[in-house]
């Protein structure tokens, strides 16, 4: 439990009245404090399948001090760094998480909290959930580490709040985050959004949500900052700031680290929530549309991607957006790359290298309400395909390691390392063996053929035995021997080893050899059995 009760509860009488949101979260947080907390089904690793893959997941838990969401997820050497949404700056690698002491910037929430509690704002709506640190990025330079944090930030005194980005020197490479002493005045801010934004009286005071807030490094010199428009989109905010060329917000924005200096790139763009700069240099932006019409963008300078004017969305009564020129059309403006309708929630996008070649070069994105991650394969500027890999958690962030695998930061401040299935290796290990065989065509991919009709309910990795036994070490065991729990009861009378003849008799007629085994026949030709217990004899034996 990551949470002391005094904390907690202290902290949630400031909220619970006053929010629904918080109401909400308030009362799963209550149900966790007085009922035992029953062991995480959430935290048990898995595997999944994809249509080329198959991929493992081993969650963790992160300790937080508050509810929310947010956050991101950066790697400096063999280490994995988290900000979590309230500022805790984590380390993770292989099987461990650590904190580190590494403070983030002021963000000056706890001010904002107090001044909302205290009534100073009493007719507003608040929101805190939303109000976040954003996102992190690790970058070098000079021989030196640096790391940069966006987040919203409330400004004491001016009662207004910016998007702004901060840096710190960490000393010079390899860092050894174990070492780092960092506090929060040791954080330089060198860009805040222009103009400070005042608190709202339309919808929610301060849609911290809404903030975008992703960063991307662009050599040389810059980072990119998706600004989002913080709700002021003349339905939920009074004015349109994101066709508004006098500020900040709606836009992407290029700030040179050097001189803290920030340019429109381009306009017109919502809440960004993802933002790549890919292999090729070109710009790539994830936004959240209003309901339907989440987009993907390549951001080309001085482009005007059309919010709140054009959009694929409408409101969440389903009524047009009232500042939209059309109905579910994006025709004027620069229209989307691709767009979900309905809207996923996309929350973030990556490009994937060195993973496994099937997908190397593809773009993953991320999203909260579909839980599900969408593997994009580009050609040129378009999308071909997007493949939906369901995970079941709202994901916030997708990020590939310095290791090769993709670690995604999910809700409930839990961490999910995604790796490549031990599965998918061994078919390809069976697949070099089939075609170490040197059959002419016709035959390997008669074979081919062949293995797929087993691999409906066989696995080739030894020990898989769970929807059928496993027929990577089928070859000399003794017959009914795995775990499977289900053989039939013809199976279990059956006594001695599959020699290759036993099995060629068996895989040719499953229900003469056993009768009333559940295996079914197969329309094998005698060379397709031949040849799959041969591959079985060769994948029992070591390369
Ligand atoms: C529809 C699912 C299914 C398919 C397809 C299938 N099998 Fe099976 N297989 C089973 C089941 C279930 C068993 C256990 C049989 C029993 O308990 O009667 C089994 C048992 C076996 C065994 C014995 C395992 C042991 O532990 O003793 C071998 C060998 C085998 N299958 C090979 C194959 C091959 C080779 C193919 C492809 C040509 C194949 N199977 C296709 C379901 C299947």
């Amino acid at each position: 439990m990551a949470f002391t009760v005094a904390g907690l509860l202290s902290f949630l009488v400031g909220f619970m009245v006053s929010d629904q949101g918080w109401s909400t979260s308030a009362k799963r947080l209550a149900r966790n404090v007085f009922l035992p907390t029953p062991p995480e089904p959430g935290l048990q690793a898995r595997s999944i399948s994809t249509g080329f893959l198959r991929l493992d997941l081993q969650p963790y838990r992160l300790s937080v001090s508050r509810p929310g969401e947010g956050g991101g997820l950066t790697s400096v050497g063999d280490d994995l760094l988290i900000i979590t949404h309230d500022g805790a700056v984590i380390r993770a690698r292989d099987n461990t998480i650590e904190s580190t002491r590494i403070k983030p910037p002021e963000n000056h929430f706890d001010v904002y909290k107090a001044e909302a509690d205290s009534g100073k704002y009493a007719d507003l709506r608040h929101e805190p959930l939303g109000f976040r640190y954003n996102d992190v990025l690790y970058f070098e330079e000079d021989s030196a580490g640096h790391l940069i944090v966006s987040y919203t930030e409330w400004r004491p005194g001016l009662d207004c709040y910016t998007n702004t980005l901060a840096r710190v020197d960490l000393g010079p490479v390899p860092v050894d985050l174990g070492q780092v002493d960092i506090d929060a005045s040791d954080w330089v801010v060198f860009f805040r959004t222009m103009p400070c934004l005042p608190l709202k009286s339309t919808m929610r005071a301060l849609a911290g949500h809404v903030a975008g807030g992703r960063i991307a490094l662009r050599s040389p010199g810059r980072v990119l900052l998706g600004s989002g428009d913080y709700h002021w989109d003349g339905l939920y905010g009074p004015a349109v700031l994101a066709q508004d060329s006098g500020g900040d917000y709606g836009k992407v924005l290029e700030v040179d680290l050097a001189t803290g200096d920030g340019r429109h790139l381009s306009l017109g763009n919502r809440n960004v929530q993802g933002i790549l700069v890919d292999r090729y240099d070109r710009v790539w932006a994830v936004e959240h549309g209003p309901r339907g019409g989440d987009e993907l963008n390549l951001i080309e300078a001085g482009g005007n991607y059309g919010w709140p004017l054009a959009t694929l969305g409408t409101r969440y009564n389903s009524l047009p957006w009232p500042t939209a020129r059309q109905y579910g059309r994006h025709e004027d403006f620069d229209p989307p790359v691709f767009a979900w309708v309905p809207s996923i929630g996309v929350s973030n996008i990556m490009e994937i290298e060195g993973f496994d070649p099937s997908w190397d070069g593809d773009l993953l994105v991320s999203s909260l309400a579909a839980q599900t991650l969408f593997r994009l394969r580009l050609r040129d500027d378009r999308v071909l395909f997007a493949e939906p890999i369901e995970i079941g958690d709202r994901i916030r962030y997708a990020h590939q390691h310095s290791d090769g695998r993709i670690a995604l930061l999910a809700s409930n401040a839990r961490l999910i390392w995604m790796s490549r299935s031990e599965t998918t290796t061994v078919m390809a290990h069976v697949d070099r063996l089939i075609e170490g065989a040197g059959f002419e065509s016709g035959r390997t991919s008669a074979l081919r053929t062949a293995v797929q009709g087993c691999i409906e309910c066989h696995s080739f990795e030894p020990g898989n035995d769970g929807s059928a036994p496993s027929l990577g070490d089928v070859f000399g065991r003794r017959v009914a021997a795995t775990p499977y729990s289900e053989y039939s009861a013809a199976f279990r009378l059956l006594s001695g080893r599959w020699s290759e003849g036993e099995l060629v008799a068996f895989i040719a007629d499953p229900q003469s050899y056993a009768p009333g085994t559940t295996m079914p026949a197969s329309s094998l030709s005698a060379e397709q059995v031949n040849d799959l217990v041969d591959l079985l004899r060769r994948l029992s034996q070591p390369d």
